[in-house]
Formats: structure tokens, C-alpha cells, sequence
């Protein structure tokens, strides 16, 4: 009736921009990512036979339940109970860090409703369970290197995957934090309107699974910096389509933080920009050049502070307090 979960965050070196035609929220292009250790969600789910509706507590305070239900309905179904829940939230990162706490957020959720709906713990079925909601959640169940494939237009199972575990690269996620605010416009309304809009989502979609393969091939060759040049390429190339469509998430900071690592490549550091639905620029770059790296993305106008991680563990339950 009751169960605990946590998970961690992702951010894709692959992008995942755009659905699959076909009812099952299915990504259009495979993606790779990378979660991350240290920023974690703790989600409580608890079944209340005396509640209408699902209760989510968001940071302690009550959100619009939607998309929560979406997933919890899905979990029901499977089980066989009906029971609405109260769903108790908690990131211990700001919402805008720049890291979606939406992926660890939706994988945190399908852990522990199955549990709570006394489904055995089993990673894979989770992962097809949160993508359904929110596909990038779908890599957040597995840590390190995880990926997942595009959608094929049924409603088959599609979970994310380990590609390689945490220990694998010697990676480090540096996040240059260039406002406080949240983002104006989600993933899921930015990819659907570049679908619709952009004359350059073709484009993306033809070249995405090349950029994919090139990241899997080089993180698979531990190849730092042509796993870079791909990550790079695939973010900015998700972008140049949602541009083309209105959807501009840079802001000022953000190209001037971009221009600082194309400066410290120049001058022979090993550093790569990835950028998601959002302002904030995330640096790719090997341990040894984190701190030289986050003092000079510190220093960028307009980047108001870096946040420092590494590849982590995948979703897990806990004991509930
Ligand atoms: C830019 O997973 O948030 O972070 O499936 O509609 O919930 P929905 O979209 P979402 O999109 C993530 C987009 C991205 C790239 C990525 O994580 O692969």
C-alpha cells in the first residue's frame, strides 16, 4: 500500500527530440544518456482507499496531479486496483538547476507505485511504464550509460537499456546555471510544435540515429573526444530544428557559454557543450579538467553558478521513513 523510491536525473548526449507516429508516447529518434549521481528524487506513493482523486505533493506543496495519474492509471490497470494514491515528491536540487527533475521525477514514480501496488521490482517493465509519461524518464531507471530506441510505431514494451555502467568513462557533468527562472516552453509542447512547425525536423530525424550511433561507438571505444564532437552535434542540431520552429530556449548566457567552450577547445582542453529544452549549458569534460573547466564557466557573463556531477546509479526502492 505504501512504498518509497529514488532516482537521478539524466542528460542525453543523444537527443531525444520528437515522437514516434503511434499511441505510446515513443521517442521519433534512439537516444544516450548519462545519469547522473549525487541530485536525487525521493518519491512516496500511497494507496488511500478514502481519496477521489490522486494528492501530489510537489516539494511540499500541491501540484496539478495529470500526469502523475497518467502513469499511476497505467500501474493500476496492470495490477488490477483501483485505489487513488497520495504521491509525496521531493528533489534535492532546485527545479531550475537546469537538470529535468522530470526524468528522475517519472522514474522515481513508476518504482515505487508498482511497489506500492505489490508489483515485484523489476527495472525493465518500470522503464516502459515511466516512458509512457515522460520518455527521457525512461533512461533514469538504469544507471551510467543507458539508451533507448525509437519508437516503431506500436504499442510494443520499450524500456530503456545499460549501454555501460557508471565506472565505465571518467566523465564529468559540469552545469553553467545562467537564470533562476523556469523554462517558458516544456519538452513535450517544444518537440510537438517543432514537429509541426520546423522545415528542418525532417532533417533532424534523418540524421539523429547517425549522431546516436557515433556516441554509442565512441563511449563504447571510450573515445572522450569524438564522443564529444557527437554530443555536441546532436544537441545543437535538436536546436537549429526547434529554432526553426519559434522554439528559442537560448538565452544571452547561453551563447556566451557555448562560445567559452569552443574557446577552451581551442586552447587544447577536451570540452563539449550539451544543451537541453532549457538555458543552462552542460559541459562535458574528462576529471581531470573539472576544475579548471568550472572556473572558467564560471567565469562566462551571465552564468550565475556551476553545478559539478558524475555518472550514477539507476532507480531503486528505499525503506519507507
Ligand atoms: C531535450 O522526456 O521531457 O531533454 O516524453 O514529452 O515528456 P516527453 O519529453 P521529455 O523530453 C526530453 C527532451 C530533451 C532531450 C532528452 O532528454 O533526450
Amino acid at each position: 500500500m505504501r512504498a518509497v523510491a529514488e532516482a537521478h536525473p539524466n542528460i542525453a548526449l543523444a537527443k531525444y527530440w520528437g515522437k514516434a507516429a503511434g499511441p505510446a508516447n515513443a521517442p521519433a529518434v534512439p537516444s544516450l544518456s548519462v545519469t547522473l549521481a549525487g541530485l536525487t528524487t525521493i518519491t512516496e506513493v500511497e494507496l488511500d482507499p478514502s481519496l477521489q482523486a490522486d494528492v501530489l505533493l510537489l516539494n511540499g506543496r500541491e501540484a496539478d496531479a495529470t500526469r502523475v495519474t497518467s502513469l499511476l492509471d497505467r500501474a493500476r490497470a496492470h495490477a488490477g486496483i483501483r485505489t487513488k494514491a497520495r504521491v509525496v515528491t521531493t528533489n534535492d536540487f532546485p527545479t531550475s538547476a537546469g537538470l529535468a527533475s522530470s526524468a528522475s521525477g517519472f522514474a522515481a514514480l513508476a518504482v515505487a507505485a508498482r511497489a506500492a501496488l505489490g508489483l515485484p521490482f523489476d527495472p525493465a517493465r518500470a522503464s516502459d511504464l515511466a516512458r509512457r509519461t515522460s520518455a527521457s524518464s525512461a533512461r533514469s531507471l538504469y544507471g551510467g550509460f543507458v539508451e533507448l530506441d525509437a519508437g516503431d510505431g506500436t504499442d510494443r514494451d520499450l524500456p530503456a537499456r545499460e549501454v555501460a555502467p557508471a565506472s565505465h568513462l571518467d566523465l564529468r557533468v559540469l552545469v553553467a546555471v545562467t537564470t533562476e527562472a523556469e523554462k517558458d516552453e516544456s519538452s513535450t509542447s517544444g518537440m510537438n510544435l517543432t514537429a509541426a512547425k520546423s522545415p528542418y525536423y525532417a532533417a533532424w530525424l534523418e540524421h539523429a540515429p547517425t549522431w546516436y550511433r557515433e556516441v554509442r561507438r565512441s563511449l563504447l571505444a571510450r573515445d572522450f573526444e569524438a564522443l564529444g564532437v557527437a554530443a555536441e552535434q546532436s544537441a545543437l542540431a535538436m536546436h537549429a530544428s526547434a529554432i526553426a520552429a519559434g522554439i528559442v530556449y537560448f538565452r544571452g548566457a547561453t551563447v556566451e557559454a557555448l562560445a567559452e567552450v569552443r574557446r577552451l577547445r581551442r586552447a587544447g582542453t577536451l570540452a563539449f557543450a550539451t544543451i537541453d529544452a532549457g538555458p543552462h549549458v552542460k559541459v562535458l569534460v574528462r576529471a581531470p579538467d573539472e576544475d579548471a573547466v568550472a572556473a572558467a564557466m564560471s567565469a562566462v557573463p551571465g552564468v550565475l553558478r556551476v553545478l559539478r556531477a558524475q555518472p550514477g546509479p539507476g532507480a531503486s526502492l528505499r525503506e519507507p521513513r
